[in-house]
């Protein structure tokens, strides 16, 4: 591809884009792709360290094959704050999705056991019993944030499959541990100098990290006491961490296990609750959805392969992840001097990748902000089209988990309530880490007689989503 001369936006005048990214990323691509196409170049913000790094915004099918089918080229990094060296915080960065070439291969091999096609189907049972226990607490007439309910759901769910616990109490904190983590480290991504400064939010990710870190390892130490070890993921990275020379030290236990909980809880939560949201506001849909479900599930808790099987019900979570995708963007940093959309790149650039800016290209997808999950009947888009759970040697781990996860609640629900959103919410689609519900999704259950009705609500969700 010949080398093209992109808009590039050096020292202070990149400031202001920098901000409008951080804070408003759907805003800020869409007004790069709108003004400039796929590619647009934010150069270092200031003028001394990084290398002279430069941001390259790159939008689009080609920019995903090139950058995810390249993960020893493109390796990640930017998502996270690195730490200072020798930090609990830059340990527990370096779980899964931060390490790369060998060292990922090897220890994705050792992880992938819990989440073949027949082990996720042997969570079955638990993963049922823990919606019940979920789905028990609503009461008919009665609104609730449907955010909460779903954010319960994973994170008791991923719990339980990633550590084997049935203790509810701990794994909610481990939950809200982790979630501050998460919030403390974006906050202190906004300062343009993230120093260890009493007070500053920079200095509150650091201490918050060394006491996670420290229950992290207490964790560890009791799954070790356990008489006989299962099959949780846990368990499987303690075993491998016996075998001679693999490298599965305490402190990659700690980093893979706290990021296995992050990726799997907080993604599954939003987008449980935003495909929750689309089937109460398209009654046509959820008649459509209910009579599936009608017609193909008798028992309860059903086999994994039934449900895995229906295909609106497929089509409907497809169109929910490619409308409001919870990893709307990613990062890669280059490895060596490159190119990339026909733009050079040095060593340390960093690349943008977004799945919400892919999901809406018309060009693949027709009338790209309706939803419509009869869409999925026809032709599927390619592997760099569509990419809610990535693409590539990195592709989610925990993909056919949370599929599985995501239809047997979205069955039980619509098996036990109908479902309405309370009218006038403002529901506001926030992007600044994953997109989810900023003040949650509202909800009223009925008993389930078939009366679908959408409400009106308020709220960025109607320029995200164009409903039936
Ligand atoms: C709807 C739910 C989910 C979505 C949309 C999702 C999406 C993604 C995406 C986009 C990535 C790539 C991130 C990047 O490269 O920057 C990823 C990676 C990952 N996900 Fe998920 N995920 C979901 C659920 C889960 C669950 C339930 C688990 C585990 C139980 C999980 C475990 C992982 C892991 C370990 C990685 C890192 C893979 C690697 O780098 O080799 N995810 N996920």
């Amino acid at each position: 591809m010949p080398t093209v001369n992109p808009p590039i936006l050096e020292g202070v005048r990149s400031w202001r884009w920098y901000w409008n990214y951080l804070n408003d990323p759907f805003n800020c691509l869409n007004r790069i792709s709108r003004d400039h196409g796929n590619v647009f170049v934010l150069g270092n913000p200031v003028p001394f360290g990084n290398r002279g790094r430069r941001h390259i915004m790159a939008l689009g099918e080609v920019a995903n094959r090139e950058v995810f089918s390249q993960p020893d080229l493109f390796k990640p990094g930017g998502q996270v704050i690195k730490g200072p060296k020798g930090s609990a915080h830059r340990r527990l960065r370096g779980g899964l999705l931060s390490i790369h070439r060998d060292l990922h291969r090897t220890h994705r091999r050792i992880m992938q056991p819990p989440f073949s096609k027949l082990s996720v189907a042997s969570y079955v049972p638990t993963v049922t019993r823990l919606i019940d226990q979920v789905c028990d607490r609503w009461v008919i007439g009665e609104p609730f944030d449907m955010y909460e309910e779903t954010t319960t759901m994973a994170n008791w769910i991923a719990g339980h499959v990633l550590f084997g616990h049935d203790d509810f109490e701990r794994s909610v904190q481990t939950c809200d541990l982790i979630n501050r983590w998460i919030d403390l480290d974006v906050k202190a991504r906004r300062l343009p100098l993230p120093f260890n400064i009493a007070g500053t939010p920079f200095a509150r990710l650091l201490r918050h990290a060394d006491g996670l870190e420290r229950v992290m390892h207490e964790l560890i130490n009791d799954k070790r006491k356990e008489e006989e070890l299962g099959k949780d993921i846990l368990s499987v990275l303690i075993q491998a961490a016996k075998v001679e020379g693999s490298d599965m030290s305490d402190t990659f236990m700690a980093a893979h296990a706290v990021i296995l909980h992050a990726a799997a809880f907080i993604t599954t939560a939003s987008s449980l609750a935003w495909t929750i949201y689309l089937i109460a506001q398209n009654p046509k849909f959820a008649a459509t959805l209910d009579e599936e479900i009608k017609a193909n599930i008798t028992n309860w808790p059903p086999d994994a392969e039934t449900v895995d099987k229906l295909p609106f019900l497929d089509g409907l979570i497809r169109e929910s992840l490619r409308l409001l995708p919870p990893v709307h963007h990613t990062m890669r940093t280059a490895t060596a001097d490159t190119e990339l959309l026909g733009v050079p790149l040095k060593i340390a650039d960093r690349v943008v990748v977004s799945a919400f800016m892919t999901h809406r290209d018309p060009s693949i997808f027709k009338n790209p902000t309706q939803f419509d999950p009869t869409r999925w009947f026809g032709e599927k888009p390619g592997p760099f089209q569509y990419i809610p759970f990535s693409a590539g040697p990195r592709l989610c781990l925990g993909y056919q988990f949370a599929m599985l996860e995501m239809k047997l609640v979205i069955v039980r629900i619509m098996q036990r309530f109908r479902l309405n959103v309370v009218a006038n919410s403002s529901i506001e689609a926030d992007c600044k880490l994953t997109l989810r519900p900023a003040n949650g999704i509202p909800m009223v259950v009925n008993k389930p007689d078939g009366a679908f009705a959408a409400s009106p609500v308020r709220g960025n969700i109607n320029e995200f989503v164009k409903n039936e």
